[in-house]
């Protein structure tokens, strides 16, 4: 019944397990009752992004009993007794109507206890819900609700990451029904991104210029579909970029040097961007230098030199990043 559990908060944190291993949970195999369980909340979610005459109250209903008969099937007789405990514990991570709120009891206790989580990993789920139940409630087609509900999933996972012992191999879950393509904002900017490396690491030498207005004119897109305050002011929308370019790793590592600046010199409203010491940029220089100069240097050099170098780099510059920066839960929020 615990590795039932445990699979579950994987789950309903919105986190996925990256391993391949295989195990059971109850009946089910982990990728079955992972995927399947998650269909809970999903739906749930789309039916209120895309359907006006449903109601939170309404969906919160298919959602509990959604949930139900899935655990019911995958603990099957052995362990039925339980089901109702365990989804109910599983609904404190699941999305509500704002009316659900953690008590603790013994059984609970024993349960948390057995799969490492501190009972806070269940517990004022609000702080991380409120902000998007807020936009969501006031209109289900606000352009914003992909970016919330974004930075909502976030939240919960750093929270199960904080209370749990057991969610360091995991990745987050990106579906989100608010963007386009149904998928998280952070995704599509790091599309721009693969879409920026993947043009050095062919066997032409594409020019910098191009490619970095290629970036741009990407990152734009991404942008305006979640940040709409971005197209409007220049000045901010400089800003993004940089805090966003000096994390991505295409344009340090392969042609400029020059991302640099002080946090103290972005609006206020983009430095939550850029939670990072002031150790961080130049660290970041020193991961990417020995890659760009083989690059710029050596006009002979192999794709697989190439590669070689860019993984050394891509390496040291996630030790920079887990050093010096805190994990980027905040988002830009519109006042
Ligand atoms: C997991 O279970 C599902 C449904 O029972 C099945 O279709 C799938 O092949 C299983 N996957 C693995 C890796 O065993
Ligand atoms: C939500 O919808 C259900 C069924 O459509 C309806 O019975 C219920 O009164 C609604 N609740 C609210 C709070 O509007
Ligand atoms: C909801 O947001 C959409 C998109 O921004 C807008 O067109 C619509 O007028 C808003 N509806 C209400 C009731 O504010
Ligand atoms: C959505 O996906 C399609 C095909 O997968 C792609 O061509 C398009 O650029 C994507 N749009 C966005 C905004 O990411
Ligand atoms: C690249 O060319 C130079 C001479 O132009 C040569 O000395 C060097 O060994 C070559 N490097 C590789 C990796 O082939
Ligand atoms: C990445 O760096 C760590 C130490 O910083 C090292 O232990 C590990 O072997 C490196 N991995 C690769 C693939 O270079």
């Amino acid at each position: 019944m615990f590795a039932f559990v445990l699979g579950f908060i994987l789950l309903t944190s919105g986190l996925w397990m990256q391993t391949t291993a295989e195990y059971m949970i109850g009946d089910c195999n982990l990728t079955y009752f992972i995927s399947y369980g998650q269909k809970c909340q999903r739906q749930m979610i789309t039916n209120l992004a895309t359907n006006p005459s449903t109601n939170c109250s309404a969906e919160y209903q298919d959602e509990k009993e959604c949930l139900r008969d899935h655990v019911a099937v995958c603990l099957g007789r052995e362990y039925h007794g339980h089901i109702n405990l365990v989804a109910n514990l599983l609904l404190y991570q699941l999305y509500h109507c704002g009316n659900v709120e953690y008590k603790h009891n013994a059984i609970y206790g024993i349960v948390l206890k057995s799969i490492q989580c501190q009972r806070e990993a269940f517990m004022d789920t609000e702080i991380c819900w409120s902000y998007f139940r807020e936009r969501l409630n006031a209109n289900r087609t606000d352009p914003m609700l992909c970016r919330e509900y974004a930075i909502a999933k976030k939240c919960m996972a750093e929270k199960a990451k904080a209370n749990c012992q057991i969610c360091d191999r995991l990745r987050r879950d990106t579906f989100n029904p608010f963007c386009p393509n149904d998928t998280d904002p952070w995704l599509q900017v790091n599309d721009c991104e693969h879409k920026f490396v993947a043009s050095f690491l062919g066997n032409t030498r594409p020019d910098c210029r191009s490619v970095e207005v290629a970036f741009k004119r990407c990152l734009d897109k991404r942008f305006l579909t979640f940040c709409p305050d971005y197209a409007r002011k220049q000045r901010l929308k400089d800003d993004i970029q940089k805090a966003v370019t000096s994390f991505l790793r295409g344009r340090r590592f392969f042609c400029s040097q020059d991302i640099n600046f002080r946090t103290i010199d972005l609006d206020i409203k983009v430095r939550p961007l850029f939670p990072c010491n002031s150790q961080f940029l130049p660290e970041m220089e020193k991961c990417a230098l020995p890659l760009r100069d083989a690059y710029r240097l050596t006009q002979n050099i192999t794709a697989a030199q190439l590669c070689r170098h860019f993984k050394t780099a891509v390496n040291c510059s996630n030790d920079v990043q887990a050093t010096n920066c805190k994990p980027l839960v905040t988002f830009l929020r519109t006042p």
